[in-house]
């Protein structure tokens, strides 16, 4: 088992991409402590994988020092956190509502900003730790109608270098996963011209993507296989951001 022992916060656990990651950990051995705001589905998750369950918003101070302090009074230890939680209020710029605006940097930017800088204090003492944050690869490019989620993904690319900077001689690895059009929710109600667009740049053929895609490449950046990793933000996109 790769991850057999490890302590690991999976936000945004209850459901899509945080639920296919926290399955895959719980499979490889993981200790897993799942934050949502959904407690009902977050519930079913964490019953169904043995892991600890803590209802939190992550872009809340509360709820992110509660998250962190559940996963070291339950296991006594956290070497990895998986930054997933992320939401979207999609409008063209002039309709865009400043408090939807405000809502999804909030949660997508603050949330993790307030989660690593809990799990960095205890990461810090035992000179070990994996953050992976979830970006987006619109986040590099931008993507029209999506002015506040491209803008909260960018700087969550920017927050995971400066956090890579910060804590890499205290032996912590900081990366971000860049997705591309994984089916999930979140995607379910895009529009068509909006999904002919993304269509027509992913190069290997494959469309949509799976949770479960971005699921084993958080493996990989939790495993000591990446431990020279560190800053690195790698899309997982079948190849949207290079067409
Ligand atoms: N699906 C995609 O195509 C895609 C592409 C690029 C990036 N991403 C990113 O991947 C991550 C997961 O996306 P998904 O598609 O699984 O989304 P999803 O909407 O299916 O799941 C998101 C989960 O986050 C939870 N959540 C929302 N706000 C929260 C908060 N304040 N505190 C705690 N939990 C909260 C929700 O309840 C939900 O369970 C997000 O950060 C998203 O931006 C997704």
């Amino acid at each position: 088992m790769k991850l057999a022992g490890k302590t690991t916060i999976i936000t945004g656990a209850a459901r899509g991409i945080g639920r296919a990651i926290a399955e895959k950990f719980a499979a490889e051995g993981a200790n897993l402590v799942l934050a949502d705001i959904d407690e009902g589905a977050l519930n079913e998750v964490a019953n169904k994988l043995g892991a600890k369950a803590v209802v939190a918003d992550v872009s809340d101070e509360k709820g992110a020092s509660k998250v962190v302090a559940t996963a070291v009074e339950t296991y006594g230890s956290l070497e990895i956190l998986v930054n997933n939680a992320g939401i979207t209020r999609d409008a063209l710029l002039i309709r865009m509502k400043p408090e939807d605006f405000d809502k999804v940097l909030k949660v997508n930017l603050r949330g993790p900003f307030l989660m690593s800088k809990e799990a960095a204090r205890v990461m810090m003492k035992a000179r070990y730790g994996k953050i992976i944050n979830m970006s987006s690869v619109i986040g590099m490019r931008g993507n029209a109608g999506q002015a506040s989620y491209t803008a909260s993904k960018g700087g969550l690319i920017a927050l995971t270098m400066s956090m890579a900077k910060e804590l890499g001689a205290r032996g912590i690895r900081v990366n971000s996963i860049a997705p591309g059009y994984i089916e999930t929710e979140m995607t379910v109600n895009l529009s068509e011209e909006v999904i002919d667009s993304f269509l027509n740049r992913v190069i290997l053929g494959r469309f949509p993507g799976k949770p479960e895609d971005v699921a084993e490449t958080a493996l990989f950046l939790a495993m000591p296989a990446s431990d020279y990793i560190t800053g690195a933000v790698i899309p997982v996109d079948g190849g949207m951001l290079i067409a």
